[in-house]
């Protein structure tokens, strides 16, 4: 039995259904009880950042999902190290021996290219706590995920052919949430992981207009990405209710991704023994979060380039985590 946080998640989803495909048998936790869940999944209502909500679920689990997003958001970091910690001892007394624990391509990075951390979630404290556990571990190290892109774009989508932002040339090498899951299952299916910490990218890099262009022919559409200076994108991100500074921190990450050498990681391909699925893949799925819905386009109005004289920033790699 395997014990998966996260579990209604982008990620968690994926995972669930990757190892039910597989036939293992998996209990998904969630603080909802009324959360939809596949056919054939035990439910496991409780909070991975109180532990002992967690106390009877552990029983007949070998092997546990760490998600640092249900470890909980917003707490002290300390905290959360603790909890994680407590979490994973409550799994050893009950007979756990291994641990998968997602976090993120840049816990190593400055703090100020964590923007996650200003979010409250710390990748790298769930990293160490699981890295401690004593148990069998492996800590997966994703990227930029391909969903950021909703987030950003699609309500400018749904309005129009343009996508406004700043700094049309940062670019990363976005990676499908499937192949996320997909290492994450094998790290918890198989024992050749164990110890290690493999960086997870999409398979290719790419500026923010080759994204956008790449939505566009998966919806049928000619989408470009006009560049705007940075305050303007600031006003526009603030209006749509970012705060501040992660607000602040997006566009760090965005103006200094060419300080990141092109970082396209052959793990994914590596561990899974086939090519990384590409962002064209992803968006062909997505095509209803870019073309339905009644959400507002931020107020982006055409303007300057952010940094007119700025170079095109090649090869690069930086992501929202
Ligand atoms: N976006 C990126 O480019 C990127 C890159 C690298 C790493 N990351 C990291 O990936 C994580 C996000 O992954 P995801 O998109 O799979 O997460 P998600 O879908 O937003 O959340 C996963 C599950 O966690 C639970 N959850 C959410 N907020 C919680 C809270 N405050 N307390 C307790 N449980 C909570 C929810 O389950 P229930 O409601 O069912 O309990 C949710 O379904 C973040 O830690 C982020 O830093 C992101």
């Amino acid at each position: 039995m395997i014990l998966v946080t996260g579990a209604t998640g982008l990620v968690g989803r994926h995972l669930v259904d990757l190892l039910l495909a597989d036939g293992v048998p998996i209990r998904a936790v969630t603080r909802n009880p009324d959360a939809t869940l596949p056919e054939g999944v035990e439910r496991a209502v409780g909070d991975p950042s109180r532990p002992d909500t967690l106390a009877d679920a552990m029983k007949g689990v070998h092997a546990v999902f760490v998600h640092p997003r249900a470890m909980g958001q917003g707490h002290d970091p300390d905290v959360v190290r603790a909890s994680t910690g407590e979490l994973l001892r409550l799994a050893q007394h009950s007979g756990v021996t291994k641990a998968v624990a997602m976090s993120a391509l840049n816990v190593d990075y400055p703090l100020d290219q964590q923007p996650s951390r200003l979010r409250g979630e710390y990748n790298k404290e769930v990293e160490a706590a699981t890295e401690e556990s004593g148990l069998q571990w492996t800590a997966i190290r994703p990227g930029y995920f391909a969903t950021n892109t909703v987030s950003s774009w699609a309500a400018q989508i749904r309005h129009g052919d343009v996508v406004r932002g700043a700094y049309g040339d940062a670019a990363w090498a976005p990676l499908h949430e499937r192949d996320i899951a997909a290492v994450a299952a094998h790290a918890l299916l198989h024992d050749d992981l164990a110890g290690q910490k493999p960086v997870l990218t999409g398979p290719e890099i790419m500026t923010q207009g080759d994204m956008v262009r790449a939505i566009g022919r998966a919806i049928g559409r000619p989408l470009r990405f006009e560049e705007v200076p940075h305050e303007v994108a600031r006003e526009a991100m603030a209006r749509g209710g970012l705060p501040e500074p992660l607000l602040d921190g997006y566009l760090k990450l965005q103006a200094d991704s060419y300080l990141q050498a092109g970082l396209v990681s052959k793990a994914t391909e590596n561990i899974l023994g086939r090519p990384a699925l590409t962002f064209s893949q992803w968006a062909a799925e997505q095509v209803s979060a870019f073309s339905a819905g009644h959400a507002t386009a931020p107020d982006l109005k055409p303007g300057h380039r952010s940094r007119p004289d700025s170079p095109r920033r090649a090869a690069t790699s930086h992501q929202k985590s």
